[in-house]
């Protein structure tokens, strides 16, 4: 249950307010109703988004609420320019935290004003590098309902990694209503429709002290959001990677499976040179024979042939993106013969098309790997046939533009 006095609330959005405390998790559907005329339209969506989602008939618009759409006077009072969204830092409204302490319980969990952690220099997370995070996006459709996509694959890949890493598991019901808690309350962040979307970082981290290597005696699950555009500065236009050859992102038995944080960190160096040299990222390869493609920094790869389609499978080493799994299930709708298996770096010499997925990246085409010496050219328009296909199946579904047939989008 959230607890947020008015007052902190006024303060955040600079809203004259009472000063009556209250705990916006006991107001009843009655109270809400009672505030409406008040609270609600003086504050528009965070509040009641706030009421929303703390109250429990919530997650979804009531009829009998006012419009839950934020206004272009809202919008614009935001120090946003809305057509030119990057992957860039914005702090917005409300976090959400939950502890959980060495009882392995986790507390009730709370929207925050958004602001700073305080953490032990002996954290965990600081010292071991004891955390994992998950990447998602809520997007406004064109009639201003709020869609997440897939968000219990997020839920379970971290349960998968907080196992890795020795941290207590969210449970999935948990991970989803805070998810939905946090957008609700940061409903103004959300981009208009077909800008954007609200990026949503979930974040598990030991957070207690610990000296000698140990599991922390203290774990925080922390949400925070941003609204974000494009990942890569092309924009939809082809991004163009090196084959690292020195480097490796990830070993059998070790964790380039889960998404720990040190797995990030471990690629910026390679990743900031190749930038300097004119790449947009870096491609790598397994770390046993240095054959065989495994992902780029931050998303999967995949080769189109005709009308097959290749992915590096899962070995432990490749991150399980869920827009990974997701192009595969619609691919295979869209009649392409898809292979999971090991992917060998010399078929990027005949692949018509290649393409990155991931949350942030969503499907980003390639026009050029640097391999060895050469440098080997696809389509350099912007998305290929094939790509265009796939983007345009997945995004139209993730932005409510066509009928959910696969029944990915969860509506709040
Ligand atoms: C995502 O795609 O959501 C990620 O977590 C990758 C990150 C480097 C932005």
């Amino acid at each position: 249950m959230a607890l947020l006095s008015m007052n902190q609330l006024a303060g955040h959005l600079n809203t004259d307010i009472p000063s009556r405390k209250c705990s916006l998790g006991v107001f009843s559907s009655d109270h809400v109703l009672h505030c409406k005329p008040f609270h609600v339209r003086a504050l528009q969506g965070p509040l009641r988004s706030l009421l929303n989602a703390t109250t429990h008939t919530p997650l979804s618009v009531r009829a009998d609420t006012p419009s839950v759409a934020v206004s272009n006077e809202v919008r614009s009072s935001l120090d946003i320019d809305w057509d030119n969204l990057g992957f860039g830092y914005h702090k917005t409204d409300f976090m959400y935290v939950s502890k959980c302490g060495s009882d392995g319980k986790w507390d009730e969990g709370e929207l925050q004003p958004f602001g700073a952690l305080q953490l032990s220099p002996s954290a965990g997370i600081l010292n071991y590098g004891q955390g994992i995070f998950e990447g998602m996006k809520a997007y406004r459709t064109e009639d201003d309902r709020i869609l997440l996509f897939r968000p219990e694959e997020n839920a379970l890949r971290m349960i998968s990694g907080a196992d890795r890493l020795c941290m207590p598991t969210v449970p999935v019901n948990m991970f989803i209503q805070a998810v939905k808690q946090t957008v609700l309350s940061n409903e103004r962040w959300i981009p208009p429709s077909g800008k954007g979307s609200l990026y949503i970082r979930p974040l598990l981290i030991g957070s207690g002290a610990v000296l000698g290597l140990a599991p922390a005696p203290e774990y925080t699950f922390v949400i925070f959001v941003a609204p974000v555009g494009n990942y890569f500065k092309e924009g939809l236009a082809p991004i163009h990677l090196k084959v690292e050859n020195t480097y490796h992102r990830a070993a059998p038995g070790g964790t380039g499976g889960v998404k720990t944080v040190g797995n990030y960190a471990s690629v910026l160096k390679t990743q900031l040179s190749a930038k300097k040299s004119g790449f947009s990222d870096v491609l790598y390869l397994d770390a046993v024979e240095s054959k065989y493609l495994e992902e780029v920094s931050s998303c999967n790869i995949f080769l189109v042939k005709g009308k097959k389609i290749a992915t590096p499978h899962l070995k432990g080493t490749i991150l399980p993106g869920i827009t990974r799994k997701s192009i595969i299930e619609l691919a295979q709708t869209l009649g392409y013969e898809v292979e999971e298996r090991a992917v060998c770096v010399d078929e990027l010499r005949d692949a018509d098309e290649v393409f990155c997925t991931g949350t942030a990246v969503v499907i980003s085409p390639v026009g050029s790997i640097m391999l060895h010496e050469d440098r080997l050219e696809y389509a350099n328009e912007g998305l290929g046939k094939v790509s265009k296909e796939l983007y345009s199946a997945l995004t139209s579904i993730q932005m409510g533009q066509s009928a959910d047939i696969m029944k990915w989008t969860v509506e709040i």
